[in-house]
């Protein structure tokens, strides 16, 4: 899929999904603000209502999307057989598509009531929505390969130029002085201890002192300036790749946490789906079979 198609297959699944809710709150908009007991009396009570044909309809379908959302993205990224079948990160847009739409119509299928044990599983699907939307920024801040795999660190390093090789090819420092500005540039372990107030300071503190290392090394090469400025965004690089390192260790931590927190809330739901689909089959409701 190129860029275009791949926009226009965005905002297709986007508009898909407005539309669905703005014509249900538009067709429903008079029934859902009643209260319970006058909603008896309005005229489309017997479509709407959790058990009506539209009502019943809605939680039928929103829990198919959800489970398909949910089994035809665990199949693609788990089993060997499927990877062949289209971009992974193509499959997470599917799934972020059908299991937002699946809530929207549940939603609807509730009529804003949330009565009975039926209602941890709502709940349980607000969670699961809502911790699913900070899942997806976490995993955008994780660089990947344009198949949707994480990146080692080692593949991110490689990403960026070698300042050393730079340093000698380009701009022909001698050994000494090479192994002294690589060194200062390098990030310090003794930066990573305290809160994050002592942390941003001593940072800022040692960048100074680097950079009048650098400085020091670049008069004692009597380097003209047009060097000397490359040399010193060479060195503010290595900061911003060192910065976007520890970044990346800490989202890929936050990530592993979040998956522990994403997955029990789809399970709670399901379960307690199962038991409420089961509750009402028993008492007779079988939609239009
Ligand atoms: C996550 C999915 C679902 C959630 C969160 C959910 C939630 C609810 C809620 C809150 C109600 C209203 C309870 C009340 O009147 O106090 C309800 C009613 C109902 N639901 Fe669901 N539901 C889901 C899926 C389904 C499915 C898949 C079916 C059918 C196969 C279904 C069938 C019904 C029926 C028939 C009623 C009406 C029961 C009655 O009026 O006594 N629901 N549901
Ligand atoms: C009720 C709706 C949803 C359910 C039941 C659901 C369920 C799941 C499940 C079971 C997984 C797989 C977890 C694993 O592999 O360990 C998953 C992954 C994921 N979901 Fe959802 N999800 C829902 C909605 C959403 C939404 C709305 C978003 C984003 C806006 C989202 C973003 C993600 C992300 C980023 C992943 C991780 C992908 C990965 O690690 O490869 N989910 N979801």
């Amino acid at each position: 899929m190129n860029k275009t198609a791949h926009r226009i297959y965005l905002s297709l699944l986007s508009i898909i999904v407005l539309l669905a809710f703005a014509a249900i709150a538009n067709k429903g908009y008079t029934y859902y603000k009643l209260g319970i007991e006058d909603r008896f009396f309005h005229a489309d009570h017997i479509l709407l209502k959790p058990s009506g044909i539209w009502g019943h309809g809605m939680g039928i379908i929103g829990s198919l999307f959800m489970i398909l959302g949910v089994l035809l993205y665990m199949f693609r990224k788990r089993y060997r057989i499927f990877s062949r079948i289209g971009i992974l990160k193509h499959w997470l847009e599917f799934h972020i598509f059908l299991c937002t739409l699946g809530p929207v119509l549940v939603l609807f299928h509730t009529s804003f009531k949330f009565g009975g044990i039926v209602a941890i599983s709502f709940w349980s699907m607000v969670a699961v929505f809502l911790s699913g939307i900070i899942g997806r920024f976490i995993y955008i801040q994780i660089p990947r390969t344009i198949e949707g795999r994480e990146l080692s660190l080692n593949e991110v390093r490689d990403l960026a130029g070698d300042i050393s090789n730079t340093l000698t090819s380009t701009i022909g420092l001698d050994e000494e002085s090479l192994k002294i500005i690589v060194n200062a540039a390098k990030p310090k372990a003794q930066l990573q201890s305290g809160n994050f107030i002592t942390r941003y300071f001593n940072k800022k503190a040692e960048n100074r002192k680097t950079l009048a290392t650098v400085k020091a090394i670049m008069d004692k090469n009597n380097l003209p300036k047009a060097q000397r400025l490359q040399v010193i965004n060479l060195v503010k690089n290595e900061w911003s790749l060192n910065r976007r390192i520890e970044r990346l260790v800490l989202m890929q931590n936050l990530f592993k946490y979040w998956h522990v927190a994403h997955l029990p809330f789809a399970l709670v739901m399901l379960v307690i789906m199962i038991i409420h689909v089961a509750v009402t089959i028993v008492f007779g409701y079988r939609w239009i079979f």
